[in-house]
């Protein structure tokens, strides 16, 4: 049949890079081995135990026990003790009575959305969740309601005016572009008011928030409330991989038997379990390592003039996407490696540096980096090259 060529795979892509470069959107990625000499100001290893010597070796001690997988699937042969053992640790941790890990903080967020939908649910979600939640509404396929961000009325509004008889609440504890806190008391409060349950990622509060790291529901009191669940990753703080829900027992056994992202994965990697579970002793044995990502987190919030967060995360504003993208180099000049994030990565549209603190991070050496971040954002404001 004659008719006008079909686009090509390879116009399409080209079409797609030239809309990305003209919006200053294209992104590539680095290798962490050029700019080993800059400070990281950027990544979400807030408490140095990624390359903490006891985290790696139990990392690699697990990997000579178990082998460098789990081999299968949790429900069929890939559960291993040390899967059992960090559940039991991290539920303990964050005072919860269980837990259920999963091989990425993204599958446990799809996880128990989707888990915990059925046909009479409405999602009540902030507009400022992480993609792996978005993600999750869409996999849930039911009604979500989108509340404007952190506006406890709005949630009121959805949980008191749904047709559904069940309501679930997705927000994050900390933010994890913005850093800025959500209203959880008044949030279970809603919920234990009008049968909803929230749904708190604590992905950027675990290790942060809290006296010992124990992260925002637990430090508020709001932990082993039937309508609070948690879902965590072990790949900031804990300086590992993989994520993790934690609740009621027959929550746990709700996800076993129904969460597909559970059901349906290899079981988190033996070297990553282990790291993570060495990441929660050391924690357990330094506390004060909590404390100290936050002390450094708001000297570097007081350089650049901007709120101190609630955790370990400042985003700074700039007029746009290149400027961001400015502004990051000039604190690469000046050996600081900063985040940018740009749409599609932001939640309002805006473009934003992105600064994250470290607990290993104080004193003259912090000083020093306070000083070249606030040079560098004077340069980047003043439009010098
Ligand atoms: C708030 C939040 N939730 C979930 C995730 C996903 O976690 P993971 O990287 O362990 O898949 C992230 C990761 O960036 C996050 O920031």
């Amino acid at each position: 049949m004659l008719g006008w060529p079909r686009m090509s795979l390879d116009r399409w892509l080209a079409d797609r890079a030239r809309e990305r470069d003209r919006a200053g959107l294209t992104r590539c990625l680095g290798d962490r081995a050029e700019d080993l000499g800059l400070i990281d100001l950027a990544g979400n290893d807030y408490l140095g135990l990624s390359r903490h010597p006891r985290v790696v070796e139990e990392a690699a001690q697990a990997a000579l026990t178990w082998g460098a997988g789990a081999g299968a699937s949790r429900l069929v042969t890939g559960t291993l003790g040390v899967h059992r053992e960090l559940e039991s640790v991290l539920a303990r941790f964050c005072d919860q009575p269980a837990g259920l890990v999963f091989s990425t903080g993204y599958h446990a967020n799809l996880a128990v959305v989707a888990a915990l939908a059925d046909e009479d649910t409405v999602i009540v979600s902030d507009a400022h969740v992480h993609a792996s939640l978005i993600d999750a509404c869409r996999l849930a396929r039911v009604r979500v309601q989108v509340t404007t961000h952190n506006d406890v009325e709005a949630v009121r509004a959805a949980l008191v005016g749904r047709s559904e008889d069940r309501a679930l609440v997705l927000v994050e504890s900390i933010y994890s572009v913005f850093g800025d806190a959500a209203p959880l008391g008044e949030l279970a409060s809603l919920c234990a008011e009008h049968d909803g349950v929230l749904i708190v990622d604590e992905a950027h509060a675990i290790g942060v928030a809290g006296s010992r790291g124990e992260g925002l529901v637990s430090s508020l009191g709001l932990a082993g409330r039937g309508e609070v669940i948690v879902t965590a990753t072990l790949s900031k703080s804990l300086g590992s991989q993989g994520g993790a829900v934690l609740g009621a027992p027959a929550l746990v056994e709700h996800l076993v038997n129904k969460a597909r992202p559970f059901i349906y994965d290899t079981g988190l990697a033996p070297a990553a379990a282990g790291g993570a579970l060495a990441a929660l002793r050391v924690l357990q044995d330094e506390p004060e390592r909590a404390a100290a990502v936050r002390a450094c987190t708001s000297g570097l919030a007081d350089a650049v003039g901007t709120a101190r967060p609630a955790g370990a995360v400042l985003a700074v504003p700039t007029p746009g996407p290149r400027e961001a993208l400015a502004a990051q180099a000039h604190c690469a000049k000046r050996g600081l490696r900063v985040g940018c994030f740009r749409p599609p990565s932001t939640p309002d549209g805006s473009s934003r540096l992105r600064i994250t603190g470290r607990a290993t991070l104080r004193g003259t050496e912090l000083d020093l980096v306070c000083r070249a971040l606030a040079e560098s954002l004077n340069d980047a404001l003043s439009g010098e090259a």
